[in-house]
């Protein structure tokens, strides 16, 4: 290894949009609010890619038997929501043998002291890190590589993301210092703002709404037919007050806040919005309205899930075509990488 640099050079190459989705299991209004539908705006105005991230869901204990089908329900999910083959590359990670590489070579970038203060690590692998696989540890290395190994300028995640794309710029910093390659890396930003960054449960106004969560009132998936959204909603914990006039009023009312949130995420205005036509009525009044938007807005994603999932072979094309091209633009990137980290190669 070279010298450390302390020059600050921007990189200077396109934007490029990437982000990705575990298949662990149904998606839910909050993985479509904080990921899907942001996926489904920048495909309009970026070059992006939208993957499968299997390599992930291998992290934690998994059935090998369900993976294949997994995968397809999240690109049917993609494809559902709005994403176009024509204007976003949709694949699956396993596919592309760059991001394991990558990630291999940021292994030996990123610092333990760094990976150890990973909250999700440490919420994933709970008292017993012991038992934990080295791969839900070496997580967020992966997640930068699946980034990096597109140069990807901006990634649209959720709240709970912060903290592994905050690891991903610190890695391509380090990476573009460490072998004095100034710009070679962009830091990636995290497109994070807006609503919908953090759906709660509806059991439990703090903590996140979350695929693993016991309850599955908890959440609304997006395979839940109009009844049951509405039963869900109908559940919701709430308290007994009406809806006051300011979203201050709201700072001790976390479920309060979370549905109003959801709502407005949902109509796409500004939470204020939600209390201007809704201040002074309960929940009596706001969950049958919010009931209606839910099931409004998801109505036709899982319809159209369905019938893409009635269409395997169509998905299978889909993600084929995916892989090839994330291949092409990611494998340059690794072969220059390799360059720069000094390695043998028949001249
Ligand atoms: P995953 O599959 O756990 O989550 C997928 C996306 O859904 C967002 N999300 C939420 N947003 C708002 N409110 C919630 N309650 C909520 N729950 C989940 C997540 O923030 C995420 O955007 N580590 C990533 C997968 C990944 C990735 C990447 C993302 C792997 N490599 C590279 C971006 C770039 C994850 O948590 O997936």
């Amino acid at each position: 290894m070279t010298a450390m640099t302390d020059e600050i050079v921007q990189y200077s190459g396109p934007e490029r949009v990437f982000s990705g989705v575990q298949p662990t299991g149904n998606l839910h209004l909050g993985n479509y609010l904080g990921a899907l539908k942001k996926f489904v705006t920048l495909q309009d105005s970026h070059d992006c890619l939208f993957c499968v991230v299997d390599l992930h869901a291998i992290t934690m204990p998994y059935d090998a038997g369900q993976m294949k089908n997994n995968t397809r329900q999240i690109a049917a999910a993609f494809l559902a929501a709005g994403l176009k083959p024509d204007r976003a590359v949709i694949f699956a990670q396993s596919s592309v043998s760059a991001h394991t590489e990558l990630c291999w070579y940021f292994n030996c970038v990123a610092r333990m002291g760094w990976l150890e203060r990973m909250t999700q690590f440490k919420d994933k692998a709970g008292k017993d890190k012991e038992r934990a696989s080295v791969g839900i540890f070496d997580y967020p290395v992966l997640q930068a590589a699946d980034i990096l190994a597109y140069k990807a300028t901006h990634v649209p995640v959720g709240e709970d993301q912060k903290q592994h794309l905050e690891l991903s710029r610190d890695i391509a910093d380090r990476f573009n210092r460490e072998f004095n390659a100034p710009g070679f890396f962009p830091l990636p930003e995290p497109l994070i703002k807006g609503p919908g960054a953090r759906i709660m449960s509806l059991k439990d106004g703090s903590k996140k709404m979350s695929k693993s969560d016991p309850s599955d009132l908890s959440r609304i998936n997006l395979t839940d037919d109009a009844d049951t959204m509405a039963r869900k909603i109908k559940k919701a914990k709430t308290d007994p007050e009406p809806l006051p006039a300011s979203m201050d009023e709201l700072s001790e009312r976390p479920e309060a806040r979370n549905l109003v949130g959801i709502y407005a995420a949902l109509k796409g205005c500004e939470d204020q919005a939600v209390l201007d036509e809704f201040s002074g009525q309960g929940f009596g009044a706001f969950k049958p309205a919010l009931a209606e938007v839910v099931i409004e807005s998801l109505a036709p994603v899982t319809k159209q899930y369905n019938e893409w999932l009635a269409e395997p072979d169509a998905i299978d094309e889909v993600l084929a075509k995916g892989g090839e091209q994330a291949a092409a633009i990611a494998n340059p990137v690794v072969a220059e990488v390799r360059d720069i980290i000094g390695f043998w190669r028949k001249g």
